[in-house]
């Protein structure tokens, strides 16, 4: 069996969590069930990115378009959310784990919001991994907040519209302070993006794989990060450049 070069992990993993809702379905369950079974997919995912030593794992929990489901599967993500942001504290603080999140959080019920801070805050001293919420988050929303930010500081002068670069711009997003995703999964077999980093992906490793996601966990993972590990990531460059025997003219 291959083994995966713990030196060559990706700093930071994304994942596009899809498929809850099948699952359910071809079980004959209701669409909750399926969440409920998600999160515990949820749990394996950041205790093995843990313990490998990931530095940042962002989860797609809620879009932005997540918004217009029926009201009883929105209510109930929502108390998915917030049991796991009180119930994981412990767990959080024990595992050396961060808690951050991304999205337009002031969409989310004010009570919702209150534990989120609490918990963010109560894990901002730990320097293990980063575990990323993406909530109510949507990458064109995110690309365009940024866009305003930055008319407005050209506009009062504390920027000028030179030093607007592809680098000075990734300070406007949500993701300000952490590295481009390195690796992005998507389960469930959809070959798509929906709006997820859409800025932050230009040069990320895709992996898309049918699992359903409650059916994902550690081994699916570890055959995620052996694919990641064959691919070479050139960055536009040629493959004896990254290679090392590159001589420039
Ligand atoms: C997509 O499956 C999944 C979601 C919209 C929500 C993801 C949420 C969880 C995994 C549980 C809560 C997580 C945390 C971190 C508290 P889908 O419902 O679109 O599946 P389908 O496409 O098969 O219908």
């Amino acid at each position: 069996m291959e083994k995966l070069d713990l030196k060559k992990l990706p700093r930071h993993i994304a994942i596009i969590m899809d498929g809850n809702g099948r699952w359910a379905q071809n079980k004959r369950l209701s669409r909750v069930k399926g969440h409920q079974k998600g999160l515990e997919a949820v749990k394996e995912v950041v205790e093995t990115c843990g313990e490998l030593g990931i530095k940042i794992l962002t989860l797609y929990a809620f879009s932005k378009e997540n918004w217009r489901r029926p009201r009883e599967e929105v209510n109930e993500l929502m108390r998915l959310l917030q049991r796991y942001l009180v119930e994981e504290r412990k767990e959080l603080l024990e595992k050396n784990i961060r808690l951050n999140a991304i999205g337009d959080l002031e969409d989310l019920p004010t009570p919702i919001l209150e534990i989120l801070k609490e918990t963010v805050e109560m894990t901002r001293h730990k320097d293990g991994l980063i575990l990323n919420l993406a909530l109510s988050y949507g990458g064109r929303s995110e690309i365009v907040a940024g866009i305003r930010k930055i008319i407005e500081e050209v506009e009062q002068g504390k920027i000028s519209r030179d030093d607007i670069t592809p680098e000075t711009f990734s300070r406007y997003l949500f993701t300000r302070d952490l590295p481009d995703p390195d690796l992005l999964i998507r389960t469930s077999g959809e070959l798509r993006i929906s709006n997820f980093l859409l800025w932050q992906i230009a040069y990320t490793e895709l992996y898309f794989t049918k699992t359903l996601w409650p059916d994902f966990g550690k081994e699916e993972l570890i055959q995620a990060l052996l694919e990641y590990q064959r691919r070479e990531r050139r960055f536009g460059l040629t493959t004896s450049q990254i290679r090392g025997s590159f001589t420039p003219a």
